[in-house]
């Protein structure tokens, strides 16, 4: 196993592809990915459905379907997690790096008592005797405002809301103090209320334990409000990459644009939302050139066949971006649907 550090990063991706096999031939569902996660740095990612968000992240994980391989460099602490035999891998997952999903019923066994689940975890990967493991789950539910927690740790999964569950799957994720937290989707399931608390507690934890997250959502509002970094995915590709608030207040990528259009627009109440026309596209069938040619309202005749690299936006450079249209095209018309 190869153990370097090349740039001090928590976690250093580098070209990583996720491929399937599938009945209509192979899928390239994450392609070329690169990035870098630095500690207690928070990034989202942002695509619309079947963009490659969750693959990219089960990836590293080793959570792939069978049909499914990954490819590339992941270097976790100088170690590569794809490379990693299984035993190693499990002994990152969920203590190292852990990672909370859309609805957490599907991750919490209805069957046993919270307090059963959480300690299980802990005397797996800490070790600890069943009277610590229930002290620190008891501290990580109060860590996540759950109220009464001594009480309630003894409560089946069902006994609790949504957003209670999923603050609980937040404790039961950061209970072993993992350097990266990586969560899916985490508030989509959710009102918008609870959807708003629940980010507002993930910015405390980050703010309180330092702890680096990966967030994946659609909403690049929550990106604006919670994240340093975003990477945009379409296709499975990167499509612009770099400073959240660059990307959210300046984008200069047809497609983020038409993401921020699909934002609702809370200054402008009933005003319709802008969605990006068209569907996302057949993986198994995407274009030679930009994977967006084909819904790109900009799009430039030899958007199709060529693909534009990633590289740094001459405008800022805190930006990578990978189009043929000049920045500042996008940009002016950026200006007018700004939410
Ligand atoms: N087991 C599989 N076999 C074949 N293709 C797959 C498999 N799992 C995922 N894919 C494909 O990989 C692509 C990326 O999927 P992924 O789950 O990463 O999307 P996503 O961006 O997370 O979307 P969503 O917002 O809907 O969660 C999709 O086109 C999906 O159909
Ligand atoms: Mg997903």
């Amino acid at each position: 196993m190869t153990s370097r550090q090349p740039t001090g990063a928590l976690l250093e991706v580098d070209d990583l592809c996720v491929r399937f096999k599938t009945e209509d031939g192979e899928v390239t569902a994450v392609n070329g990915l690169s990035f870098q996660l630095q500690r207690g740095q928070t990034l989202g990612i942002v695509g619309e459905s079947g963009s490659g968000k969750s693959q990219s992240m089960l990836s590293l994980m080793g959570l792939l379907a069978a049909n499914g391989r990954a490819s590339g460099r992941a270097l976790f602490q100088g170690n590569d997690l794809l490379a990693m035999p299984t035993a190693a891998l499990n002994r990152i997952r969920g203590d190292r790096v852990a990672m909370i999903f859309q609805d957490p019923m599907t991750s919490l066994n209805p069957y046993l008592t919270i307090e059963r689940q959480m300690t299980e975890v802990l005397e797996l990967h800490k070790g600890m005797s069943r009277a610590a493991a229930r002290a620190r789950a008891i501290e990580a539910l109060d860590a996540v405002r759950i109220p009464d927690a001594a009480r309630r740790i003894r409560r089946y999964p069902h006994e609790f809301s949504g957003g209670m569950r999923q603050r609980i799957m937040i404790a039961m994720a950061l209970m072993c103090e993992p350097d990266v937290l990586i969560a899916d989707e985490p508030t989509t399931a959710l009102d918008v209320t609870v959807q708003a608390q629940i980010i507002a507690l993930l910015r405390d934890l980050q703010r309180d334990f330092g702890t680096a997250i990966i967030l994946i959502t659609h909403d690049l509002g929550v990106v604006a409000g919670l994240c340093d970094e975003v990477m945009v995915l379409y296709g499975g590709r990167i499509m612009e990459r770099g400073n959240a608030e660059s990307i959210f207040y300046r984008p200069t990528h047809p497609y983020t644009l038409g993401l921020l259009g699909a934002v609702p627009r809370l200054d402008h109440e009933g005003e319709r939302l802008v969605a990006i026309p068209g569907v996302p596209p057949n993986m198994a069938h995407l274009p030679a050139g930009c994977p967006f040619s084909e819904r790109c309202g900009f799009v430039l005749a030899r958007c199709a066949t060529e693909r534009p690299p990633l590289a740094a936006a001459a405008h800022d450079r805190a930006v990578l971006r990978a189009c043929h249209v000049e920045a500042g095209l996008v940009a002016a018309q950026a200006m007018g649907v700004r939410p």
